[in-house]
């Protein structure tokens, strides 16, 4: 099948929009308002986007607080959601007024951040904090209708790391086992039980594709 976005005529009980690109990482987005009321709210339309430096996006649909805040005060922090914290992120996605503190809702112990002024989740496996760079009004968008969709493009400049996920200096994602974000109401849990590793292949001198048996620590 196929069909056109602008008439979204695809014919299904829901859009499988989201369940077609998928998975997706959540970005529990952590900010606070010019009065210093925090907020806290998961985010799927997320991912890191560089290198060197690190920057990563988010998107909101409709201008919510999230949005409103990082405009307002500069920063936000992103925890990232393994599957223990699950249903404390599912409780903080609820629609509350601005000036209720999601993280004191779902009952969230809050950890400053060092560098920015919002707090992230504490006893995450890890957090990002993040100095807003852009916001991006992708078209359609009318902030006076509170409607449309807009991008958070935000400069990492710090990383936690909780330590009980390091080994061997590496961040043990079988550990970790962050959740996915599926289409619909599903989601994934990343776990040993379906992560493998495989190196990428080189050209040889040949010309030929060479495969890689021990990866030496390059990303080809
Ligand atoms: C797993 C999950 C992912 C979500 N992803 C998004 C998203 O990418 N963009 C968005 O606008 N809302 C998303 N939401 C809904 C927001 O979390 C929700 O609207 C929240 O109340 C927004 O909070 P705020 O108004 O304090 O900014 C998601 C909810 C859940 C449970």
């Amino acid at each position: 099948m196929f069909y056109k976005t602008d008439a979204n005529n695809h014919g299904f009980p829901h859009d499988p929009f989201k369940a077609i690109v998928t998975p997706r990482p959540i970005g529990w987005i952590g900010s606070v308002d010019k009065d210093g009321v925090a907020n806290l709210a998961p985010h799927s339309y997320f991912n890191a986007i560089s290198d060197n430096p690190y920057f990563v996006i988010f998107g909101s649909i409709t201008y919510k607080d999230t949005v409103r805040n990082i405009e307002e005060t500069g920063d936000f922090t992103c925890s990232l959601v393994s599957e223990d914290l699950f249903d404390k992120m599912n409780s903080s996605s609820v629609p509350v007024d601005p000036k209720i503190d999601e993280f004191n809702l779902a009952g969230i112990k809050k950890e400053p951040g060092k560098l920015v002024k919002s707090s992230f989740v504490k006893g995450c496996t890890a957090a990002l904090e993040c100095k807003l760079w852009k916001t991006i009004d992708i078209p359609g968008s009318d902030r006076s209708k509170l409607t449309g969709n807009y991008s958070i493009i935000g400069e990492v400049i710090g990383i936690h790391i909780n330590d009980e996920y390091i080994e061997d200096g590496m961040f043990n994602t079988k550990k970790v086992r962050p959740i996915a974000r599926l289409g619909y109401m599903d989601y994934g849990v990343v776990g040993e039980e379906n992560i493998f590793s495989k190196n990428r292949p080189k050209l040889g001198k040949d010309g030929k594709l060479e495969s890689v048996k021990k990866w030496d620590g390059v990303y080809r």
